[in-house]
């Protein structure tokens, strides 16, 4: 990381885990065992009913609530979807878009842009996901496929709005799988990252855009991965269900 530049930001995904009475739970104690000290942001992005509870206990803190999805459009005829301009109502700072557990559902890339572009014009962070399979590792097409899901992803951001992105890179075979990319691996497609974003909108936006690793970060590895230059914090799923793991991290 490099904090003269940006933003650190260490950021939970719950996926589909937790009701609200065990959001209560989890913020009360998280609260209570959370560091004082300010070297990062800290979020938690939580299924949508239980944001409600996680503002409310969080309210005092400096801890920002997230949604795991959102949809692209205002307003209208999409029956259970929910809205950018909904999550921001209720609390929220932050979205996770374009998951790859969202995307094995049939959601593609222009979704994914739609929806960044949604958020950012309600007001929230987007978290936008990238990352390669392991087949697409082992064909060599890791960087190519990062560059399509990056300039996809982001097609029609404004240089204005796109500070405001946060990146993930979270490589699909180690997700949930306990098997990390090596700070190296994660590293060198962070940077790669850090390039293609300074191709479509110059070095100094480059410079400033938090960049996040994924994929079984936990106590044990969050510091030689974020020792990296240009990994700017985590996205992290299964260590972030422990409030005493989620700390540690
Ligand atoms: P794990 O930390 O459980 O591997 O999940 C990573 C992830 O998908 C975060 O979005």
């Amino acid at each position: 990381m490099n904090r003269k530049y940006r933003k650190t930001v260490i950021a939970g995904n719950w996926k589909m885990n937790k009701t609200p009475t065990e959001t209560k739970a989890f913020m009360t104690e998280f609260k209570t065992i959370m560091p004082r000290g300010r070297w990062c942001d800290v979020a938690l992005c939580v299924p949508a009913v239980c944001i409600p509870a996680a503002v409310r206990t969080m309210r005092e803190t400096r801890i920002g609530i997230g949604a795991e999805n959102c949809n692209a459009n205002a307003s209208g005829a999409y029956t259970g979807e929910i809205a950018a301009n909904m999550l921001l109502d209720a609390g929220c700072k932050y979205v996770i878009l374009g998951h790859s557990e969202r995307r094995a559902m049939g959601e593609t890339d222009a979704d994914v842009n739609a929806k960044v572009l949604a958020a950012l014009n309600a007001g929230l962070t987007p978290i936008m996901c990238c990352g390669e399979s392991l087949e697409q590792r082992q064909s060599g097409i890791t960087t190519e496929w990062i560059t399509m899901q990056i300039k996809l992803g982001l097609a029609g951001v404004p240089e204005d709005k796109i500070r405001k992105v946060i990146i993930a890179y979270e490589p699909i075979w180690a997700i949930g799988t306990g098997k990390t990319a090596t700070a190296e691996q994660a590293a060198e497609v962070c940077t790669f990252i850090r390039t293609t974003v300074r191709h479509l909108y110059g070095a100094r936006i480059a410079r400033s855009i938090t960049i996040q690793y994924g994929g079984s970060m936990k106590p044990a590895n969050a510091a030689e991965l974020l020792a990296q230059p240009d990994i700017d914090g985590g996205l992290i799923g299964g260590a972030a269900l422990k409030p005493d793991q989620f700390v540690d991290i």
